[in-house]
């Protein structure tokens, strides 16, 4: 694992953004994994002023996003596929058909099983989400925001180090931290997730860590403990992690 300590949140955006555009030049099929939360924002702000100032090509690019939480439409505003629009997806040359992000309703699947319980219709499209990973010769390059209980993705703790994408219920922690994003109404109690496996699958890794309250959990990084009950510890087992943290989440 490379620690990278930067100034400020601009600082580790802009790193992280060049990162970022330097995979899609050099490979342009490269196959993304991407966070969405507040920690990236700034690395899509940067990416999306970059391509208004210089052309960088997405079309052969493919992405899969970490996460999706179980009962929010695509359309649902507060769903992570309108923050993929709305951030990054509406701004740059992605082909829409290799935009990959799960279903919280499996709206598919239950389409074409008619009366199939929603948990099995779930469970079958993350099989799916697993296949078509695994057909677009898995992930290149995975960022990945750090949750306060040490989540990635949303992997809480005691998920299993070779866990795959699957339903997983909400810590009350995690639910607390993103209810700015559900003013009205509880946040999804579960959500599809990439696995820990999943992700320890991508051949590169850069985790992005921000402020004050991330500090603890990048202390507990640093201590390169490795334990299922801080699913982040799973990076120190990966050969080929960056993690970039500004000076305020560093102790
Ligand atoms: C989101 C995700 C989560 C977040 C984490 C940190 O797709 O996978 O693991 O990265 O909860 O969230 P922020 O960045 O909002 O602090």
């Amino acid at each position: 694992m490379r620690w990278e300590t930067v100034e400020d949140y601009d600082a580790m955006s802009r790193r992280a953004a060049a990162i970022f555009l330097d995979a899609v030049r050099n490979t342009p099929s490269v196959a993304l994994g991407l966070p969405t939360g507040g920690t990236p924002l700034g690395m899509y702000r940067r990416i999306v002023a970059e391509c208004s100032t210089t052309h960088h090509c997405f079309r052969d690019a493919t992405t899969f996003n970490l996460d999706e939480y179980v009962g929010l439409a695509p359309s649902d505003p507060r769903s992570y596929c309108a923050y993929m629009r709305e951030n990054l997806f509406a701004h740059v040359d992605l082909d829409p058909s290799r935009m990959h992000i799960p279903d919280g309703l499996a709206t598919r699947i239950r389409e074409r099983n008619p009366g199939i319980p929603l948990e099995h219709a779930l469970d079958l499209e993350c099989a799916a989400y697993e296949e078509s990973i695994a057909r677009a010769g898995g992930l290149d390059l995975t960022f990945l925001g750090l949750g306060r209980n040490g989540h990635i993705a949303f992997n809480e703790p005691g998920s299993p180090f070779e866990s795959r994408t699957r339903v997983v219920t909400l810590t009350r922690e995690t639910r607390d931290a993103n209810a700015c994003y559900f003013p009205e109404g509880e946040v999804p109690s579960h959500a599809i997730t990439m696995g820990v496996g999943t992700i320890l699958s991508s051949r590169s890794i850069v985790l992005l860590a921000s402020g004050s309250s991330k500090r603890e959990a990048v202390e507990r990084l640093r201590s390169a403990e490795v334990t299922e009950e801080f699913p982040a510890s799973a990076l120190h087992l990966h050969s080929d992690t960056i993690v970039i943290c500004d000076e305020q989440s560093v102790a």
